[in-house]
Formats: structure tokens, C-alpha cells, sequence
């Protein structure tokens, strides 16, 4: 797999410039005018809000539209409790003097809705002070500008919102991805993908990305099975790197809590993709260790029925996990899905095949459709070996479609067209039974000869 293919989508496939952001013409138009307002020296506000739901598409407008003027973007991006020092230290100088350069300027402040609240008391004053004593424009961004908290930084900028896409848009846009990483897709599962993630378009991306890295191609029904309602919650490719990239505890125990996966799924996440992402020996020691514990109390709790046990395996596959990691440095890196829930879903068409193939059988029968599974059909299944026509015909007689006598036989089932023509004609359920009993017979005594041999 080429090196590119670890870049996160969402990245690589960011706006360049204005013309590859699509739609949202109005806050286009209102965010332009507003900037040749600035060149102009006359901006009736200082400061834009620019509002939406998550993975609407505020950051990267920004972006698009600072490239295309190319402008020089400042930006925060210390976490939240550090933001008010960094705003004053750092966003401060740069708002009040000119550049050197001589290039336009954009203030960027991403994601203020961490200013409200106890987290950083006096976030909301320092930013009304920048937008006061600012000479460049300041652009920031909220998901709910809407908080009460924000009323003076709303009061004191201009408002601008950011509706979420529509189908269309998105799946163009998705197709888009899929053609240039040459990944197969149906336009139903992009229709799935953005219906699944309520227009977040960053969450689309990064499911169209796990998907298509994973399977090769995006298809309804993978979709429909793999990727699940947002609802918000996270899914496990990202509750892994958050796992994996928590720095404190409480990092990583929200991360398993928030996870849409249950505990024994992710068990099976993190037990396939330990050992791609913890490469260092002694990290992944760890990290197995603290995996089987986990094990052995997701054990013990299913046959105590002591569903306490729950919390101190949430703190091995979260915490305990995530300081495993001492040595490996972290790299984006494409998790796999576990091998089991793969091959779950790939053998799932087969295994309701069979299970309909062992009911009928367990009706003429008489018992169990576990005993036709364990008895029967493996009888069946050896007599085709040696018998193809009648195997064929005792199936027919049973009544089994295609689809449960290829399932019994195996993929490879041949075609009975060449065999020896049946001089019986077809038989009934009863005839079937008595021939298949007979001919298992024949085949145990032959078996039984053989073996005395
Ligand atoms: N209008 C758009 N045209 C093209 N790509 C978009 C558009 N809106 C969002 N994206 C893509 O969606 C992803 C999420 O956008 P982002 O700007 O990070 O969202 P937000 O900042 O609102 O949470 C990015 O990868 C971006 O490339
Ligand atoms: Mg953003």
C-alpha cells in the first residue's frame, strides 16, 4: 500500500482553494465581502462567528478561502485550558502589529464554544478584548454559538452560518475520494454513509476511508453493516486511536464509554490491531498483558453473573492499554477490521444458508437442527464426494434450493448435469431420507473395511 494512503482523508482531501469547496454560496459571498470590507478599511464588525454542527465544514472554509487570498492564518491550537494564555501571549501581538511580510493577515480562532464555561475563566473577556484592539480579521469558529455565555462574542461579531450539505453535494463529493484512490463504490452506500452520519462530513470521510482501506471497496451492504448510526457515539477505528493517543486515564476511559462497539467487540478490535499500531516489543507485551486481564475478568464476569466487574475491565482495554504505550510513537495507521467479525460478516449469506438447509432436514428428521448440523449434514457432505448423483438427489427430495446444496457440499459443488441420469426420477422426502440412511450405512461398513485393512 502506497505511503499516501496513511494520510487521513479528511486531510488529504481538504478544499485547496475556494472552487474546490462546495456549495455553502451564501456564507462564501457573506464571508468575502466581509474580508474586502477589511481591505477597504471599513468593517462594521471586527470579529466573524462562524457557526455549525461538527464536520460541517468551519475550519476548512477558513482555510479555502485564506489559500485563495493568500493570506497568512494564525491560529489556536493550544488544548482548551491552555487557550486563554496562548490567546494572550501568542494571538495578541499578532493581531495588533502588521505582518512583515506584507501578506494579509487572518486571525483564527477554531472551536470557541471551549471558551464557555469553567474551563478557562476569563476566555470570553480576553477574546472581546482582541476583537476590540484587533488590525486583522478575526474569524472564529463554534459548533453552538448559541450558548449563553457566548452573547457578548456574538453581540460583538458577525454571524455566519454553515448549513449542513446536502445528499447530493456529499456523495459527488465522496465519489470524488473513491475515484481518485481507485476504491469501487455504489452510490447507495455513499447515500447510506451520509444519512448514517447525519451530514457530518468529517465522519463520512473517515468511514468512507476505513471502509475503502480496509475492504477495497465502499458497497451498501458493508455499510449497512459496518458503519454504524452516529447517534454521536464513536465508532472503533476512532475509539482505537483515541485509545491509543489518550495521554491521561480519563482520556481513555471516555473513549471506551463513548465507544458504539460493547466490550467483548472491542476486546476483538484492540486484540487485532494491538500489534499494528504498538510496534515496540515491550509496548505491545503490555498491552497484550493488560488485554488478557481484561479477558480473564470478562470471563469470570459472564459466569458470576457480577456485571461490577465491568468497570475494572473498562480500566484494562482503556487506561491500561493506552499506557502501554511508552515507546511507540504514534503514527496514523490503518486499523484492521478483527478477523472474526469479518469473517462473521463475509460467512453470514453461508450460515443462513445452512441453517435453513438444516431446518428443513431437521423436520424430516425429526431432531435437533444442531444434531442435522453435527450429524447430517457432514454425512451428506461426504456422500457427494462419492456419490454426486444420488447426494444430489436425496438433497432435491428434501427440498433444498440451490443456494443450502451448495452450502452443504461445499463451494465447488458440480454440476450433476453429466453424471449418470437417475432411473429412479425425483423422490420424495421420505424416499430421500431412507436412501441417505442406507447409502451413510454402506459408507460407514466401507470406511470400517477400509480401516480394518
Ligand atoms: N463544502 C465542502 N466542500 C468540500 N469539502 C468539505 C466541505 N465541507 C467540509 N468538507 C470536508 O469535510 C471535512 C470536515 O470539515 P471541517 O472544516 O473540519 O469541519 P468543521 O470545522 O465544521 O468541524 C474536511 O475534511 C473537509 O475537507
Ligand atoms: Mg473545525
Amino acid at each position: 500500500m502506497p505511503e499516501s494512503s496513511y494520510i487521513p482523508w479528511i486531510i488529504k482531501y481538504r478544499p485547496k482553494s475556494l472552487s474546490d469547496y462546495v456549495d455553502q454560496e451564501e456564507a462564501k459571498t457573506i464571508l468575502l465581502n466581509w474580508l474586502k470590507a477589511w481591505d477597504r478599511g471599513s468593517p462594521t464588525k471586527k470579529a466573524v462567528l462562524l457557526y455549525g454542527p461538527p464536520g460541517v465544514g468551519k475550519t476548512s472554509l477558513v482555510e479555502a478561502i485564506s489559500k485563495e487570498m493568500n493570506c497568512e492564518v494564525i491560529e489556536t491550537n493550544a488544548s482548551d485550558f491552555r487557550r486563554r494564555e496562548d490567546i494572550e501571549k501568542r494571538i495578541k501581538p499578532a493581531a495588533t502589529k502588521m505582518s512583515l511580510s506584507g501578506k494579509k493577515r487572518l486571525i483564527l480562532i477554531d472551536e470557541v464554544d471551549g471558551l464557555s464555561g469553567t474551563a478557562d475563566k476569563g476566555g470570553i473577556e480576553t477574546m472581546l478584548e482582541l476583537t476590540s484592539i484587533t488590525k486583522h480579521p478575526i474569524i472564529m469558529t463554534a459548533n453552538n454559538p448559541f450558548h449563553p455565555d457566548l452573547k457578548p462574542l456574538r453581540d460583538a461579531s458577525l454571524l455566519i452560518e454553515l448549513k449542513k450539505l446536502n445528499q447530493r453535494d456529499v456523495v459527488k463529493l465522496l465519489k470524488g475520494i473513491c475515484e481518485k484512490e481507485k476504491i469501487f463504490c455504489e452510490d447507495e452506500a455513499l447515500k447510506i454513509i451520509h444519512t448514517k452520519n447525519e451530514g457530518d462530513l468529517r465522519a463520512s470521510i473517515n468511514d468512507l476511508q476505513n471502509l475503502g482501506l480496509s475492504f477495497g471497496k465502499v458497497t451498501a451492504s458493508l455499510v449497512n453493516e459496518l458503519i454504524y448510526y452516529r447517534d454521536r457515539e464513536v465508532n472503533p477505528f476512532d475509539t482505537l486511536r483515541n485509545i491509543f493517543t489518550s495521554k491521561y486515564a480519563w482520556q481513555s476511559k471516555l473513549a471506551v464509554s463513548h465507544s458504539q462497539v460493547d466490550i467483548d467487540t472491542l476486546i476483538e478490535w484492540l486484540s487485532e490491531n494491538i500489534p499494528v499500531q504498538l510496534t515496540e516489543p515491550e509496548d505491545m507485551y503490555l498491552a497484550f498483558q493488560a488485554l488478557s486481564r481484561a479477558d480473564i475478568y470478562r470471563g469470570r464476569m459472564k459466569r458470576t453473573q457480577n456485571y461490577d466487574l465491568l468497570t475494572y475491565i473498562s480500566e484494562m482495554v482503556g487506561p491500561a492499554i493506552s499506557l502501554s504505550r511508552k515507546k511507540t510513537k504514534f503514527k496514523w495507521i490503518k486499523y484492521e477490521f478483527p478477523k472474526k467479525i469479518r469473517m462473521m460478516s463475509e460467512t453470514k449469506k453461508a450460515r443462513e444458508s445452512l441453517n435453513k438447509a438444516a431446518a428443513k432436514i431437521a423436520k424430516v428428521t425429526h431432531c435437533s437442527r444442531e444434531t442435522v448440523k453435527s450429524e447430517y449434514i457432514p454425512m451428506l457432505r461426504a456422500l457427494y464426494k462419492v456419490n454426486k448423483t444420488l447426494a444430489t438427489q436425496i438433497m432435491e427430495g428434501l427440498k433444498l434450493e440451490d443456494d443450502e446444496i451448495r452450502v452443504i457440499v461445499g463451494k465447488s459443488k458440480e454440476s450433476t448435469e453429466n453424471t449418470e441420469p437417475s432411473s429412479t426420477g425425483p423422490m420424495n422426502a421420505e424416499e430421500s431420507l431412507r436412501k441417505f440412511e442406507t447409502s451413510t450405512k454402506k459408507m460407514g461398513t466401507r470406511a470400517r473395511k477400509k480401516r480394518s485393512q
